[in-house]
């Protein structure tokens, strides 16, 4: 990382960013492949202050559930990493207002779109001396912190929108893939709570060659189908067959919301991320629609609740956004 020197004196005062929440794993790609979605996401509001140090002024929308302590929340640890990496954590003050749009531990990357709105946010204050590349390793970093792996499929997409593919874990290796335009995603979340760290621990650590031979097909056959705008191969290949046998038990419902998706026009379905949020991919928003609502009636006479958003592929990522006040 090349950085200029930076003029604090430059540093703006505040900032507002929106990041975006993801669909990790893209059903066939286990920590390979996530696409962004454009809702929900969450939103910093980060400030400049004259005492030094970096703060969580507060935290709406998380029932509580995330530390004020800026040593131990994901964002303020991830933006106090990058200012000491740049050798500014002892000359600037910075506070922070998280705002979450999304239900944590849903499987739609709650912890990674606070946190690159984070990361994104601290760039902008100081003038932007950093590259998406840049940050990318301290938004990995902030997943570590968040679910005790540094899996990429949801930063990625989060920081550089579209569809993203995680060719190295080790060394970092993201590959920005197209995105069909009529791709949209009919995301319902169950009101369960899976967190990701469970839900890793749950899943077998050895595979069958047979099962990582499909597997592996179907990856090749979802990045080549989104090259080739070919709906039909992109449906046919967002199967998984590893990982879905056991998480699937998680998620209440899973094989019926399955059937109801497939039968009413959604080219796959699948767990979205960890879960228990599941995910119909559509060719057009009308399908999406009519999938998420009929998925939604059908808990409903379970008596489950769920929370539906149908979006097209975010293919921007992170954004700055005007302050209302
Ligand atoms: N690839 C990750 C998983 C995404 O499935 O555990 C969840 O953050």
């Amino acid at each position: 990382m090349r950085v200029n020197n930076i003029d604090i004196n430059k540093v703006l005062d505040k900032v507002r960013v929106f990041a975006p929440a993801t669909v990790a794993n893209m059903i066939c790609g286990f920590d390979v492949l996530g696409f962004a979605v454009d809702h929900p996401g969450d939103e910093v509001k980060m400030y400049k202050s004259d005492i030094p140090g970096v703060r969580i002024r507060s935290i709406q929308g998380d029932d509580g559930r995330l530390p004020l302590d800026a040593d131990k929340n994901t964002v303020s640890a991830c933006v106090k990493m990058l200012l000491t990496d740049l050798c500014l954590v002892d000359k600037l003050g910075i506070e922070i207002e998280l705002i979450k749009h999304m239900p944590i531990g849903s499987g739609l990357g709650s912890s990674s779109a606070s946190t690159v709105a984070g990361l994104f946010a601290i760039n902008t204050l100081l003038g932007s001396p950093l590259s998406k590349d840049d940050l990318m390793p301290y938004c990995v970093e902030g997943e570590r912190l968040a679910c005790g792996h540094g899996h990429a499929d949801n930063v990625a997409p989060a920081l550089m929108g579209g569809v993203t593919l995680i060719r190295g874990q080790h060394e970092l290796d993201v590959i920005k893939l197209p995105v069909p335009s009529e791709l949209f995603a009919g995301i319902v979340f169950p009101d369960v709570d899976v967190p990701t760290r469970d839900a890793r621990q749950l899943i077998k650590d050895k595979v069958q060659l047979k099962d990582a031979v499909i597997q592996w097909g179907n990856v090749g056959g979802l990045v080549a189908g989104l090259f080739q705008n070919d709906y039909d191969l992109i449906g046919r290949s967002m199967i998984d067959v590893l990982i879905e046998p056991t998480r699937a038990i998680l998620i209440p419902e899973f094989y019926e919301m399955k059937r109801i998706a497939l039968e009413n026009g959604a080219l796959s379905f699948g767990i979205s991320g960890s879960g228990p949020s599941v995910v119909a991919i559509s060719r057009g928003e009308v399908i999406a629609r009519t999938v998420t609502e009929k998925i939604k009636s059908h808990l409903l006479e379970k008596e489950i609740d769920s929370y539906q958003y149908v979006s097209a592929v975010n293919v921007d990522g992170p954004k700055v956004l005007p302050f209302n006040d």
